[in-house]
């Protein structure tokens, strides 16, 4: 079949066969495609949708166009995790230390950079001065296997048919498809290799799908998807309604992180980091439900054995250490400048993508693909939703360095805060697991 063939036929509405789906994949790949048929396909596919058994097939299709990952020179059960992005995210920095405390059990994790306004692991890592985050396959393993955590790069021979197809998604108005979404995020936690993988579905004003019910509707088809390659998946929904820590950008985020396995800070971005890394430990068959695995976890913060275990990490792939006890060793911003509320009132809503897009014009993240972060900008939030502001009190305040387009940010966070006279009620953290044996909604 010709690709205008192929095309022809998912336009109709049909079920395509596992060699039509490997070909569109292999034109992606190799070329045999021209970029407006790849285009046309994705636009067909957004339309009129894949069954399970297609989406099973184009996700495999993609983990096999390019390298795949053996990881098993690495002792254990090797774990992942996986956002769909979101903003003050910063799990990954919490529960990889944590789930290295515990034996039997790796975390060996490629991760991205920051996306739209939503930040990412590399850049966070890379504001720990000497962090590399471009290992080699040999000490990105050695590393795994001997402290228990490793994390790496994306390397560009990974599902090379997503990134050309996600970089053509992202200029044809065709990201927003269940089965393109699953098959990205799956095909390329399929290439990386591990056996357990947790994916943490965001739902809210900072998330990639717009309700709760799509969140989950999404978090349903990739766990689904998923079990059925082979590997064990699982997801939390989980609340984007307002940023998940208080710090929002990469030299804030990973002090964050820091404070947070110190044991000095509490809160949303730890109940999450503890929730995920629970159903990591229970999927890896260490616990017999999350819970316990999230107290075992909160007993490595409180034994002070997480911190200890962040800075052997950090001190394996190169970075200074001694950030683990001295924070004030992260690169800082020039200059603080708080934002004074206007009114009083209680915080009734907080845009999170636009909190998230006043980090980046701050230099947190890019606008273009080379632009240079800078890793000491960002914000930290003093509020959250229904906290009560008084007229003229510092509901937020902004980290700015010599490339911050402050005027912009000031006007995103103006935009970004919703006051009420009446009290809001905290979004909800979680709502809902999805795991092989379906979902379980969490009540309250
Ligand atoms: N992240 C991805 O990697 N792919 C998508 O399609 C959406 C988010
Ligand atoms: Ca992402």
């Amino acid at each position: 079949m010709s690709p205008g063939d192929i095309i022809m036929k998912k336009r109709l509405g049909q079920t395509l066969s596992r060699e039509e789906i490997r070909a569109f994949v292999r034109g992606a790949t190799d070329g045999s495609f021209a970029d407006y048929q790849l285009s046309a396909m994705l636009m067909a596919i957004c339309i009129q949708g894949m069954s399970p058994e297609e989406t099973v097939e184009l996700t495999m299709a993609m983990a096999e166009s390019g390298e795949r990952m053996d990881l098993s020179a690495i002792r254990g059960v090797k774990v992942d995790k996986h956002s769909t992005g979101g903003v003050g995210d910063t799990t990954t920095l919490i529960l990889a230390p944590l789930i290295a405390c515990c034996p039997g059990i790796k975390m060996a994790k490629m991760s991205g950079r920051g996306l739209g306004h939503t930040g990412g692991t590399l850049d966070k890592l890379e504001a720990i001065p000497g962090m590399n985050v471009g290992l080699s396959r040999q000490r990105f393993m050695e590393i795994a296997d001997r402290i228990g955590v490793a994390l790496t790069g994306q390397s560009a021979e990974l599902a090379p048919a997503d990134q050309k197809l996600y970089a053509l998604r992202d200029v044809t108005a065709t990201v927003d498809s269940l089965p393109l979404i699953t098959s990205s995020i799956l095909s390329k936690k399929i290439a990386a290799g591990c056996d357990v993988v947790v994916l943490d579905v965001k739902s809210g004003s900072g998330a990639l799908m717009p309700t709760l019910e799509k969140s989950i509707e999404l978090a349903q088809t990739m766990v689904q998807i998923g079990n059925r390659t082979g590997r064990r998946f699982s997801a939390l929904v989980t609340d984007m309604d307002q940023p998940l820590g208080l710090y929002v950008g990469n030299a804030l985020e990973v002090k964050e992180a820091i404070l947070t396995l110190s044991g000095a800070v509490q809160g949303p971005l730890k109940q999450v980091s503890l929730m995920l890394g629970g159903q990591i430990l229970q999927s890896a068959g260490l616990v017999q439900d999350a819970k316990q695995g999230a107290d075992i976890l909160e007993s490595k913060i409180k034994s002070g054995e997480g911190l200890k275990k962040m800075a052997q990490w950090i001190q394996a792939q190169g970075g200074d250490e001694r950030v683990v006890e001295e924070p004030d060793r992260l690169p800082k911003a020039g200059r603080e400048i708080d934002l004074l509320s206007a009114q009083s009132g209680y915080v009734s809503a907080l845009n999170t993508a636009m909190i998230g897009n006043a980090a980046r014009v701050l230099g947190a993240g890019r606008l273009k693909k080379e632009d240079i972060i800078d890793p000491a900008v960002g914000l930290v939030m003093k509020k959250r939703i229904g906290d009560f502001v008084k007229a003229g009190e510092c509901w937020c305040t902004l980290h700015v360095g010599a490339a911050s387009d402050l005027n912009q940010a000031r006007s995103l966070m103006d935009q970004a805060l919703s006051l009420s006279p009446i009290r809001q009620p905290a979004p909800r953290l979680i709502h809902a697991v999805v795991d092989a044996q379906g979902t379980h909604y969490i009540e309250g």
